[in-house]
């Protein structure tokens, strides 16, 4: 099986405007060379200039779970997906949303026809993000996050866990991913893909990062 792989541009400067649309460029490249399928998910400012760069899913960091109307300085998923984006995370570690909001964020989505991707950061939440019935539940223990530390080796039953809780829900893992190793021990785990950020964002050639995460694919 080939895996998914979920590229988090966050807020930092290299993956941020204009580096944010050389970074995809880089991803749309690699996911094309290597045919695995490669998700970049630039902040929401930057949506529109890089899905009109690519032709990889974009997807946004967080919406909000409202409609048409009165909601100054939310995010609508309407006009995300007019934007470009095909899909969102919902509730990242850096993101939280109390569990209705959630419901209200996924629902809202799914409106919009955006796939979704809920983050828990342990077992209990998964299990709880699933029964809302999103595309993806990710999980990400929130220590491991940026720490070069991966989750598929730190933590691996923490992984298992998870994909026992989802329910059949599709499981993605992140926090501390960065090689091709660390793609593959989380397939072996039972997930669908990995979700990650630093490795790829922060790494003096984010190409040849790219490159080595579908080493073993
Ligand atoms: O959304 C991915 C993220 O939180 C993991 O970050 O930097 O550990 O890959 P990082």
């Amino acid at each position: 099986m080939k895996p998914l792989i979920v590229i988090n541009f966050k807020t930092y400067a290299e993956s941020t405007g204009a580096n944010a649309v050389r970074l995809a460029t880089a991803a749309s490249k690699v996911a094309e060379d290597s045919g695995v399928t490669m998700v970049v998910v630039p902040q929401a400012a930057d949506i529109f200039q890089v899905a009109r760069e690519v032709d990889i899913p974009v997807y946004a960091q967080h919406i909000d779970g409202i409609q048409f109307g009165g909601y100054t300085g939310h995010i609508l998923p309407e006009a995300l997906a007019e934007a470009g984006a095909r899909g969102t995370l919902i509730n990242h570690s850096e993101r939280r949303l109390e569990l209705a909001e959630i419901d209200a964020a996924n629902q809202a989505a799914k409106r919009a026809n955006l796939a979704t991707i809920i983050c828990t950061n342990n077992v209990s939440t998964t299990k709880a993000a699933a029964s809302l019935c999103p595309d993806f539940v990710a999980i990400e223990p929130p220590e491991l996050i940026g720490s070069g530390i991966p989750v598929s080796k730190a933590n691996p039953e923490v992984v298992t866990g998870a994909v026992a809780a989802a329910m059949g829900v599709k499981v993605l893992c992140g926090a501390g991913i960065s090689k091709g190793e660390d793609v593959k021990a989380a397939i072996e785990l039972g997930t669908q893909g990995v979700l990650l950020a630093s490795g790829v964002t922060k790494a003096a050639d984010p190409e040849a990062a790219l490159r080595g995460l579908v080493a073993f694919v």
